[in-house]
């Protein structure tokens, strides 16, 4: 089994905010990210599938179909966009790493549709100090 990772960038808007809680207790809870403005992020979103290589290419997966894939379906739809107010798999949720994580994965998974291949990671780098992993489950 190898795992292929292919890479790619999109710049997002959006805030923190749980409506269900007064503004004081979002301040303590999300501090800057509930600054009712917006706030943007440089996204890093690395997208690995897995597989045994295919004889008649070595490949597990063609990188560049994958990134465009990646591009289609999550790029465009997101890229220099409110994820908050913009972005349809996102509506009612709160836009956390976690949270967009989880949509690019349900958003991607039905494209990774070659036999033998599974998506197995959505790794979403918020900043250079936060990211999180999704596997699916
Ligand atoms: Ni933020």
């Amino acid at each position: 089994m190898v795992y292929l990772t292919r890479v790619e960038h999109f710049n997002a808007a959006h805030k923190l905010y749980n409506n269900e809680w007064t503004a004081q207790q979002n301040k303590e809870v999300f501090g800057k990210c509930a600054n009712e403005n917006w706030h943007g992020h440089n996204y890093e979103l690395h997208v690995t599938v897995k597989g045994n290589p295919n004889p008649n290419t070595g490949f597990v997966y063609n990188a560049k179909v994958l990134g465009d894939i990646i591009k289609n379906v999550i790029v465009e739809k997101i890229d220099h966009l409110n994820l908050n107010l913009d972005v349809d798999f996102m509506t009612g949720k709160l836009t956390s790493a976690e949270n967009l994580a989880i949509g690019i994965w349900n958003e991607l998974q039905p494209h990774i549709t070659t036999e033998g291949v599974q998506l197995h990671c959505v790794k979403l780098i918020e900043t250079r100090n936060i990211y999180v992993e999704y596997y699916g489950a």
